[in-house]
């Protein structure tokens, strides 16, 4: 079964501070979203990626492609988003070629995922789960709360879940390619990942391990941390 590749990058980034959208920022030297896109087409699994660029912005993103050495052995199609990100999903698996049967779905802010990772992904679809994510313990211990009454109120905390039990899942998440169409065209909830909606379906969801550099950029700090990841490669 050959694999396909879904970037959605049509996300603005609010929460990086003002500039650029987010997937077209620096890391050393080089836009998030070509790292993102190397960072798949460097598994010799993947024969295609299709970028999800924001809704008016495919012209550009496709001239970004042509200005980065990106692998010979690998397609690459740029369609327009949408408004969420589940919505630039779906775009993007609406231009999916015929013979595509397992297909990833990565964030273009997870421009360092190793392809170890990416790896084990698809060997566990290919093993036969409808649905992977790489997911990590936590570090943290997480709340449970209450919305404020007001904002800058305080929140009160109503449950302090078993921190053993909960993962922070990762991207790329991996399909089966009609699970994942079907889920999309199912679920109409407001969700942040593909496989919650293949849970929604009531099919079961497995996780594979996941990576520390894998993380999302999402605030200023992750762009230092980013930077330095790059840097320690590099020597
Ligand atoms: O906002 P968040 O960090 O969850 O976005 C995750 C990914 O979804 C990013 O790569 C972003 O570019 C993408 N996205 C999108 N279309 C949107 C919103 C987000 O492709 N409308």
């Amino acid at each position: 079964a050959r694999t396909a590749a879904v970037i959605p990058a049509a996300g603005r980034g609010v929460r990086l501070g003002p500039g650029a959208p987010k997937a077209l920022r620096p890391l050393g030297g080089t836009p998030m979203l070509i790292h993102a896109i190397r960072a798949m087409a460097a598994s010799r699994a993947v024969s295609l990626v299709v970028v999800v660029a924001p809704p008016d912005g495919a012209a550009e993103v496709r001239t970004l492609l042509d200005a980065y050495a990106l692998p010979e052995r690998t397609d690459f199609l740029v369609v327009p988003g949408g408004g969420s990100r589940q919505e630039s999903v779906k775009l993007g698996l609406d231009a999916l070629p015929t013979g595509y049967d397992i297909v990833l779905v990565h964030d273009a802010a997870r421009p360092l995922v190793p392809v170890d990772t990416v790896d084990a992904v698809i060997e566990a679809v290919r093993d036969g789960a409808p649905a992977v994510v790489p997911a990590l313990p936590l570090a943290d211990t997480v709340k449970q709360v209450e919305p404020a009454a007001a904002p800058g109120d305080p929140e009160p905390v109503v449950a302090t879940p078993d921190r053993s039990l909960l993962r922070a899942v990762q991207t790329p998440q991996g399909f089966d390619r009609a699970t994942l169409v079907r889920a999309h065209g199912t679920v109409t909830d407001d969700v942040t990942d593909d496989a919650s909606m293949v849970e929604q379906l009531g099919l079961t969801v497995v996780t594979v391990p996941g990576h520390e550099e894998a993380f999302k950029v999402t605030r200023p700090l992750d762009l230092v941390l980013a930077e330095a990841v790059l840097a320690r490669r590099r020597l």
